[in-house]
C-alpha cells in the first residue's frame, strides 16, 4: 500500500528548501533521506525528471510508502546513505540536486513497535532498517556498564557523571525488552533535573533514548563519510541541502563546510549558508521543525588552483 501524502508526516524546511535550492525543469535530483517522499515529490514535481532521479531509504515501510514514485518511474534504494552514496559514485551517477534530511521520521517516532519511542511502549528495536543484526536491546543488555556511560553521554550529550548513574541503574535492572520499562528506570535515576529555562522540561529519557538510536544506526559515522563524497554526487552547479536536528549532526555539516570554506582554490562546494537556517523561524507551524537546521552548498563550477590553466 503506498499513500502519497500520509497524513504524519509533514517535511521540515520544504519551502526554504525550495527557495534556496531553486529545482528547475529537468533537474535531476537524489534524495538520500527519502521517508515519506515529502521533499521529494515536491522537488520532483518541480523538476519533473522522475525517471533519472534517485530515493534512498534504510527503512522498510518508507520505502514501501515511496512506490508511488517508483510507479513514476523512479530508482529507489532501500540501504543505507552511505553504501547508496559508494554505488552511485562507482557508477559515475551525478545530479543537480541533492537532499538529506537526517535523523527519524514521525512514523519511525510515532509507531511504538519500531521502539525509538519512550511513551509509547514497545519492544526495544530503534533500528531504522530492521535486517539489521543489532538492535537496542542488545546495546541496552550487553554493553558494559562503562560503556553504556560513554555512549550516554558521546550521543546523548548527558553530563558523564549523570550518564554513570544512568548506565548502573540500566545493568542493575536489565534485561529490558521493552521501551517503557526502560524509560521508567531511566526516569527514575534522573529524576530532580532542572528544567530549561524556557520552563520546557524534556522528558528524562531523552538524551539517553537519542544516545541509543545513534549508537544502534551508528548515526554520526554514516554522516561522517558520507560529507565527503558530496562533491562526486553532485554536477558542476549542483545544490545540496542537509537538515540536521540536534547538535551531534550540525556539528559535523557545519565542520565540513567550514573545511571546504577554508579550503580556498582546493574547495570543491561552495557554502552558501553561512549561518544555517533555522527551522523555528522559517517553518513556524511544523512542531517538528522547531530544532531544524538547513545548510547549503554547490558544487563550483570551475575549481581550477590559481595560476592554472
Ligand atoms: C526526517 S526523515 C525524512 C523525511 C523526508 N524528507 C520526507 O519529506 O518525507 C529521515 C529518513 O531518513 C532515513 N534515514 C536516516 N538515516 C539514514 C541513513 N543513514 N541511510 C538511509 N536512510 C536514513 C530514515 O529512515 C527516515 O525515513
Amino acid at each position: 500500500m503506498s499513500t502519497e501524502h500520509p497524513p504524519h508526516h509533514v517535511p521540515v524546511l520544504l519551502e526554504a528548501m525550495l527557495r534556496t535550492l531553486t529545482p528547475a525543469d529537468g533537474e535531476n535530483y537524489l534524495d538520500l533521506t527519502a521517508g515519506y517522499g515529502g521533499h521529494a515529490s515536491a522537488f520532483l514535481a518541480k523538476t519533473n525528471n522522475y525517471t533519472d532521479s534517485v530515493l534512498v531509504d534504510r527503512d522498510d515501510y518508507a520505502i514501501e510508502h515511496l512506490s508511488f514514485l517508483e510507479q513514476k518511474g523512479t530508482r529507489l534504494l532501500h540501504t543505507d546513505f552511505l553504501t547508496a552514496a559508494r554505488s552511485l559514485v562507482e557508477e559515475g551517477r551525478q545530479f543537480s540536486l541533492v537532499v538529506i534530511d537526517l535523523g527519524v521520521s514521525s512514523p519511525q517516532l510515532d509507531q511504538g513497535n519500531r521502539g525509538f519511542s519512550f511513551t509509547k511502549n514497545g519492544p526495544l528495536d530503534m533500528r531504522m532498517d530492521r535486517r539489521q543484526a543489532v538492535s537496542a536491546a542488545e546495546v541496552v543488555n550487553e554493553s558494559s556498564s562503562s560503556d553504556l556511560a560513554q555512549i550516554i553521554h558521546d550521543y546523548g550529550e548527558e553530563p558523564y557523571s549523570q550518564a554513570r548513574k544512568i548506565a548502573d541503574a540500566i545493568v542493575a535492572n536489565r534485561p529490558f525488552s521493552e521501551t517503557e520499562p526502560l524509560a521508567a528506570v531511566i526516569a527514575d535515576t534522573v529524576r530532580g533535573r532542572p528544567g530549561k529555562p524556557s520552563g520546557r522540561r524534556i522528558h528524562p529519557a531523552t538524551r539517553t533514548f537519542q544516545a541509543l538510536r545513534i549508537a544502534v544506526n551508528d548515526e554520526l559515522g554514516q554522516i561522517e563519510h558520507l560529507l565527503p563524497l558530496l562533491p562526486k554526487l553532485l554536477k558542476p552547479g549542483g545544490r545540496v541541502g542537509v537538515i540536521s536536528f540536534h547538535s551531534l549532526e550540525d556539528r559535523l555539516v557545519k565542520r565540513y563546510f567550514k573545511d571546504q570554506a577554508d579550503a580556498g582554490y582546493e574547495a570543491e562546494l561552495q557554502i552558501e549558508t553561512k549561518k544555517p537556517l533555522h527551522g523555528a523561524t522559517d517553518d513556524v507551524h511544523n512542531p517538528r521543525s522547531r530544532s531544524a537546521k538547513l545548510r547549503i552548498a554547490v558544487k563550483k563550477i570551475n575549481n581550477k588552483r590559481k595560476g592554472t590553466k
